[in-house]
């Protein structure tokens, strides 16, 4: 398959439906539509919605059945990157190749941006139980995943443990918390979300959940990775921003050699998972070099 025409083609679904989902920049108060819209249009991969995607095609639907739950979920991480920048946290100035939220809007709409953003989200989750064919019980399901996935026990679980282990020494135990559940628990979410809403059986489902838990270390270690030998022209992020403020990634405790190892096994682990979807994983199976490979 042509993954890269593929890849753009989802991708370009979500821009859309993002943009027509969002409250307009002009509606009142204008500067938080137009502050939410800054950062979700400033040119993410869309790496999450697309997988709710893939994960409604391996199971033999079609986009537009998930779409506004995939929306959902960009919106959830665009948020966590907009507090994750500011100055309280890994103070950055650049994301996604412009300045940071707050460096344009300031940081008290920034916090309010990410909290419009977060709440939105879930009204489009609840939007999807509109759609014809989905069942709301799953619906309410895939609120769940997405709170658990978002919450305490997931993403800001994660992002707490990476701040007050700055500038400690932690070991490996530590770590792994940190990174399934800062980026792991958010890409686990969005494949379980695709599936839920095409209501995957017990069997597809724990394939799914595997392969998600796998993708989101693969991940955050290619991230660790990139923050050491990356460009930042092209990421379109500071680069060395690890080092500088003491965090513990991968490289930091293994080296850059044991953890492209590690990426590597973990890529095969991911793809034995889906082998039971044959050809309908072929995506899932692409995205997984994709993102191995990424340099962005
Ligand atoms: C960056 O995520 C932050 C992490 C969770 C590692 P992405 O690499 O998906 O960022 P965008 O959405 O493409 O900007
Ligand atoms: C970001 O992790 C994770 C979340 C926003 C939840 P990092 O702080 O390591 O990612 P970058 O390098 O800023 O994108
Ligand atoms: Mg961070
Ligand atoms: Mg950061």
């Amino acid at each position: 398959m042509d993954f890269t025409k593929y890849l753009n083609n989802r991708s370009n679904l979500v821009e859309r439906a993002l943009d027509k989902m969002l409250p307009g920049k002009e509606e009142y108060p204008s500067i938080v539509n137009q502050a939410m819209r800054y950062s979700v249009f400033a040119g993410g991969k869309r790496v999450r919605p697309v997988l709710a995607i893939m994960a409604a095609e391996a199971l033999g639907f079609k986009a537009g059945r998930v779409m506004p739950a995939a929306c959902a979920l960009e919106l959830v991480h665009t948020y966590s990157l907009i507090h994750d920048d500011l100055p309280c946290m890994d103070d950055d100035d650049f994301r996604r190749g412009k300045p940071t939220n707050h460096k344009v809007f300031g940081e008290n709409m920034a916090v309010l941006c990410g909290d419009g953003l977060l709440t939105f989200a879930f009204e489009l989750v609840a939007k999807n139980a509109e759609l014809k064919g989905v069942i709301p019980g799953n619906v309410v399901r895939v609120v769940k995943i997405i709170a658990e996935g978002a919450g305490t026990r997931g993403m800001v679980g994660g992002q707490i443990v990476d701040i007050i282990s700055e500038n400690k020494r932690v070991g490996g135990p530590v770590l792994q918390y940190i990174h399934t559940h800062k980026t792991g628990a958010l890409i686990r979410a969005s494949i379980l979300t695709g599936a839920v809403l095409c209501n995957a059986d017990e069997k597809s489902l724990r394939a799914l959940r595997v392969y998600g838990e796998h993708l989101g270390l693969i991940f955050q270690i290619v991230d660790d990775i990139l923050n050491v030998v990356g460009d930042e022209k092209i990421l379109g992020k500071a680069v060395g921003s690890d080092k500088k403020r003491k965090k513990v990634t991968y490289p930091s405790l293994f080296g850059i050699k044991q953890s492209r190892e590690e990426v590597e096994l973990l890529c095969e682990k991911a793809k034995a998972a889906v082998k039971p979807f044959g050809k309908k994983a072929e995506a899932l199976l692409a995205l997984v070099d994709y993102l191995k490979e990424r340099d962005s």
